[in-house]
């Protein structure tokens, strides 16, 4: 379909034509037909009226005098204003509709489309236009910007919805970017149609515009079959923090990386990067990208200062954000950065989160909305969420991070020495002081890895790099693939709380590392069973305290806390 430009049927002839295979196809009923005819014909209008107002541009005095000059003055060249496919409408009352009519396209259709108005003028007049691709680069829309200064006017106006252009489901650009977008494994999303055309220009293609409205659901899922990342470049000023900040949460829900970069009050990306170049504005963008929670984080942070009530209030609004990202590694490195900024424990982040997550898991199994419906009663809608409190805890954050960790150490260096003199391997080493905890892993995959090794050393192997990324396991090998590559970019994250620590030389540092993954590990675990006899023994009736049970349970809680010590002190952490 992307290589050819067609649609999907005819994706599927084209292929199966190349293969000789024969296709059974089903006759459309009339009612399919004739809908197609008409979306068919309202894009040949659509390319008749885009050809008409290129022309106008290039060729008719009108157009070159006023439009073209625009055009060039803003630093467009002629190239960049053909690819995109800009134009101009003339001032003439239905000078464009006459010429339609004239060749036989359907009045109806023209005024479907919008570009004829009821009183069969031409819609769009005295405007230079910006043509609005879908995905696979139909025309299905226009935007036409007006170069008077009058107030009164709209600066832009757009092309009715119709059946063929859904303002929601399209992203101006997105044909352009495309390709780009999936080579740089990013999209910039930029707020206005010039600032794509510039961008693009100055070689950054891979940008889309929301065109002024702030982004949809289905926008980012189209986003999302070409990358995982988006980068908001907005204006810095109130308007431009509020619209990224609007975004966010439903970019974060789509388990997208969202990074933020604000330019200086009162440039748009178009204006920014005619000032400073192309170096400059690359330059810019690489020393301002900054994560999109902790921006908000920061951004709250600061105009919460010195108000403790405010303060709460903006902190419940970061750990709703880091609530509505579904991968729950991703989610324990944000609450343990943003405990940090925020200057609160972890653990109560932790446990804030996961009463939201429950909540909201909660809210949508009963179909309870997160927030009030706007037309319905608020005391309802509360009456129902405090229904809801009353939920078993459950870990939504888990021990994901500490788990991968200790599988990624085996993985890279589990054949390495551990203790030369008492001939230990890593791997050895890991097996030994994982096999107790191994029942209250909470991933599936380190966990049957642990396994697996286990048994070959049981056999006298130590599996190699290759034992692993050739796995007959699908997800073992995935998991090696990525334990391989990625083991030294953790370390850059913090270096103050993450495991795999002090990485300048990650090759030799692999004894470090592996025992401090173990003990971070085995650390969280036994605090994960302190809390668990802690809660069975505050909430012992007096018959049960006179048990056996209970005075077990007591024991082993007094040896877990003395454990728990040891190890937080070998990590050289204190534990309250
Ligand atoms: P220039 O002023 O030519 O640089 O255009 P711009 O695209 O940078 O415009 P601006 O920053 O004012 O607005 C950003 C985006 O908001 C535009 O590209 C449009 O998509 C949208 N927008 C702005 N004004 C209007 C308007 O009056 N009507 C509509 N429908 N959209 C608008
Ligand atoms: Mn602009």
């Amino acid at each position: 379909m992307e290589h050819e430009h067609i649609s999907f049927p005819e994706a599927i002839r084209f292929i199966a034509n190349k293969y000789k295979i024969e296709i059974e196809e089903t006759e459309d009923s009339e009612a399919e037909k004739e809908k197609k005819e008409v979306t068919d014909s309202l894009y040949l209008i659509n390319d008749f009226a885009r050809d008409y107002y290129m022309d106008t541009l290039f060729n008719r005095n009108e157009g070159r005098n006023i439009g073209l000059s625009y055009f060039k003055e803003r630093g467009f060249r002629e190239a960049t204003i053909n690819k995109f496919q800009l134009g101009y409408a003339t001032d003439e009352r239905d000078e464009f509709t006459r010429k339609a009519v004239e060749k036989k396209y359907n009045i109806d259709f023209l005024r479907t489309l919008g570009l004829t108005t009821k009183s069969d003028a031409d819609f769009f007049r005295a405007r230079v236009m910006f043509t609005i691709h879908n995905v696979s680069g139909k025309v299905i829309a226009f935007a036409g910007r007006t170069l008077s200064a009058d107030k009164k006017q709209p600066k832009y106006i757009n092309s009715p919805e119709s059946d063929i252009y859904n303002k929601r489901n399209i992203l101006y650009g997105i044909y352009f970017a495309k390709e780009a977008i999936r080579k740089n494994d990013e999209c910039i999303l930029v707020e206005g149609y010039t600032d794509v055309i510039s961008l693009h220009q100055g070689g950054i293609e891979n940008v889309v515009a929301s065109s002024g409205t702030s982004l949809t659901h289905e926008q980012v899922r189209l986003i999302k079959r070409f990358t995982s990342n988006i980068k908001i470049l907005y204006d810095g000023d109130a308007a431009g923090i509020n619209a990224a900040l609007r975004g966010l949460d439903m970019v974060l829900e789509a388990d997208m990386n969202v990074k933020l970069v604000l330019l200086p009050d009162g440039h748009d990306p178009d204006s920014f990067l005619v000032e400073r170049g192309s170096e400059g504005f690359h330059q810019f963008i690489k020393d301002q990208e900054e994560d999109f929670i902790y921006f908000k984080t920061k951004i709250l942070l600061k105009e919460t200062a010195g108000d403790p009530i405010k303060k709460s209030i903006a902190i419940k609004d970061v750990i709703s954000s880091i609530a509505k990202i579904p991968d729950t590694l991703k989610r324990s490195i944000y609450i343990q950065q943003c405990s940090e900024l925020l200057d609160m424990r972890e653990a109560l982040l932790v446990s804030e989160v996961n009463k939201i997550i429950r909540a909201n898991i909660k809210a949508k199994k009963i179909g309870i909305p997160n927030q009030p419906d706007p037309d319905k009663n608020e005391d309802e809608w509360l009456k129902q969420k405090t229904v809801l409190s009353t939920i078993p805890p459950e870990l939504v954050i888990n021990d994901a991070w500490q788990e991968k960790a200790v599988a990624t150490i085996l993985i890279n260096y589990g054949h390495e020495m551990y203790d030369v003199e008492q001939n230990i391997t890593v791997a050895q080493y890991i097996i030994s002081n994982t096999s107790e905890i191994l029942q209250y892993f909470d991933t599936e995959i380190p966990k049957k890895i642990i396994e697996l090794v286990q048994d070959l050393l049981s056999k006298c192997s130590i599996p190699d790099h290759q034992w692993y990324t050739q796995n007959e396991d699908e997800s073992i090998r995935n998991f090696a693939i990525d334990a391989l590559t990625t083991i030294y970019v953790y370390a850059d994250w913090d270096s103050r709380s993450m495991p795999l620590q002090n990485q300048k030389m990650p090759d030799e540092n692999y004894i470090h590392d592996a025992s401090n993954a173990i003990l971070r590990l085995q650390l969280k675990k036994s605090k994960r069973l302190i809390a668990q006899i802690e809660d069975y023994l505050n909430n012992a009736s007096d018959e049960v305290k006179s048990s056996e049970e209970y005075s077990i349970n007591m024991k082993t809680y007094i040896y877990l806390i003395g454990q728990r010590n040891q190890i937080a002190e070998k990590l050289g952490t204190v534990t309250l």
